[in-house]
């Protein structure tokens, strides 16, 4: 099975792509930390994209659609994907048709989740992560048990991204309404098109993705 998720900055996309990789062992495909790995490494595709994503602005539309399309060619990626941030526009949802057709895959599901701006804006401006383990953090929803050490790995590497400020954020979000918004229709058309509630709790939006998942594979896909 292969599936978008679709939603702003700090919906949930992320999240709920890594507990759909566990449980269905499809791949996550993020073009967000794919271009964050290319800026720690400092390839040509990283010193393009790192001053683009500080802005909250996209990623030129060959750069991202020449990575998923290398990244939907690998071994791991045959067993189904979870496509997270990508695409980001109509071009972008253009080029995976055809990328897809080509390859003769079918998109099964595109699931978008909704949330309000200002929870968004909380949402990212606390998270953080281990640099070590991943383990996610917030400050007010879920922080680590000693002040600065995680709780699974015992490291004191905390990072924060460096698009995670409120002027980036809200940036981002003009970007979500500009050019991402537009897929909406787009998928609606096709009729692949779920939406959900992202402000339920993560549990809560994990169920009803499973919902979504296993009417698919009671029908066989
Ligand atoms: P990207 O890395 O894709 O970032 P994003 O879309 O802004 O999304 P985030 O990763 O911030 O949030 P998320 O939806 O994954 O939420 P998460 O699960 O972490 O892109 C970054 C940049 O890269 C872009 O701005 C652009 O420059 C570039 N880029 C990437 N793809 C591109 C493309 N295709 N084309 C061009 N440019 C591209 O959750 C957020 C927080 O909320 C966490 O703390 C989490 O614990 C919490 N949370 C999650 N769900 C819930 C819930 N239900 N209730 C309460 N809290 C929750």
């Amino acid at each position: 099975m292969n599936i978008i998720l679709l939603g702003p900055p700090g919906a949930g996309k992320g999240t709920q792509a890594k507990r759909i990789e566990e449980r269905h062992g499809m791949v996550q495909l993020s073009t967000g930390d794919m271009l964050r790995a290319a800026v720690k490494a400092g390839t040509e595709v990283g010193k393009i994209a790192d001053g683009i994503m500080k802005s909250g602005a996209l990623v030129p539309n060959d750069v991202v659609v020449s990575i998923i399309a290398d990244r939907i060619d690998q071994p791991d990626a045959q067993r189904g994907f979870i496509l997270d941030g990508f695409p980001r526009n109509v071009a972008q949802a253009e080029a995976l048709d055809a990328m897809l057709d080509k390859k003769g895959l079918k998109l099964d599901h595109v699931i978008q989740m909704e949330v309000d701006d200002e929870a968004l804006v909380e949402r990212i401006t606390g998270r953080y992560t281990c640099g070590n383990c991943g383990a996610g953090y917030h400050d007010t929803f879920k922080p680590t048990k000693v002040e600065g050490q995680c709780d699974v790995c015992g490291s004191h590497d905390m990072v924060r991204r460096a698009d995670d400020n409120e002027t980036t954020v809200r940036s981002r979000l003009d970007t979500y309404y500009k050019e991402t918004a537009p897929l909406l229709p787009y998928y609606k058309e096709r009729g692949n098109l779920v939406q959900l509630d992202g402000m339920a709790p993560m549990d809560q939006v994990t169920e009803e993705i499973e919902n979504v998942l296993a009417a698919e594979q009671r029908l066989g896909g």
